[in-house]
């Protein structure tokens, strides 16, 4: 039986994902590095030095700078990420989430938040979400980022419940891979293709609901 839900926060509960997409896309842009929409949706869910990475592999550079160095283009995007989440409102809420995070709480579902970003206390602060997320995945404490089941594993456990008894989810295919793998019942948000292993699945948040999510699970 289900009793609590772990939220991915970028692309599920906010468009921040838009925001990291914006601020990589700049960096990659400026270090000559072909933006495609593999490179993009690669990038989703994945920590801000694993991305820098995946990024400079992507053009071949990975050898071209010390660590230091990349420290610095870290840190440069995440300036530009941070300038943009500073004007977020409530209203970039995606459809339908403050009625379904409503709901769960009517309900008596506990709620944890499983994001791999740093600024993540920060965003749901601007979105005046910051009440329905009283557990929230340290991701500087994480020894492995999605896919691996980690982020999903402590955030079951913060609520201190068997990943069985939990609903992870999430809008990227790494973050599907992680809650699947953690055993926990995955609920993704966006396209079939990208998120085929999901085990329920939305195009959107507006039709995630409790009793769409009832219906689906069957
Ligand atoms: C989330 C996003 C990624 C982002 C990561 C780290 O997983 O989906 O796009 O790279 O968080 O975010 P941060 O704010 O710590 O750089
Ligand atoms: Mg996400």
């Amino acid at each position: 039986q289900i009793k609590g839900f772990v939220f991915d926060l970028d692309g599920v509960i906010t468009d921040t994902s838009l925001y990291h997409t914006k601020a990589w896309r700049q960096l990659a842009e400026k270090l000559g590095v072909t933006w495609t929409k593999t490179l993009e949706d690669g990038l989703k869910g994945i920590s801000r030095m694993d991305s820098l990475e995946i990024i400079l592999k992507a053009g071949g550079i990975e050898n071209n700078y010390t660590h230091d160095q990349k420290v610095a283009l870290a840190t440069e995007k995440n300036t530009n990420y941070v300038n943009e989440i500073k004007k977020m409102t409530p209203d970039n809420i995606l459809p339908g989430i403050k009625a379904f995070l409503d709901d769960l709480r009517d309900n008596g579902y506990l709620i944890s938040l499983a994001s791999a970003s740093k600024n993540g206390p920060t965003v749901l602060e601007r979105l005046q979400l910051t009440d329905y997320f009283p557990k929230i995945v340290d991701p500087a404490s994480l020894s492995k980022g999605k896919p691996d089941p980690e982020i999903y594993v402590k955030g079951a456990e913060l609520l201190n419940l068997p990943p069985e008894a939990c609903i992870g989810v999430e809008d990227a295919a790494a973050g599907i891979e992680a809650i699947n793998a953690a055993h926990e019942t995955s609920v993704g948000i966006g396209d079939a293709q990208t998120l085929a292993a999901a085990d329920v699945r939305f195009d959107d948040t507006s039709q995630m609901t409790l009793a769409n999510i009832k219906a689906k699970m069957g």
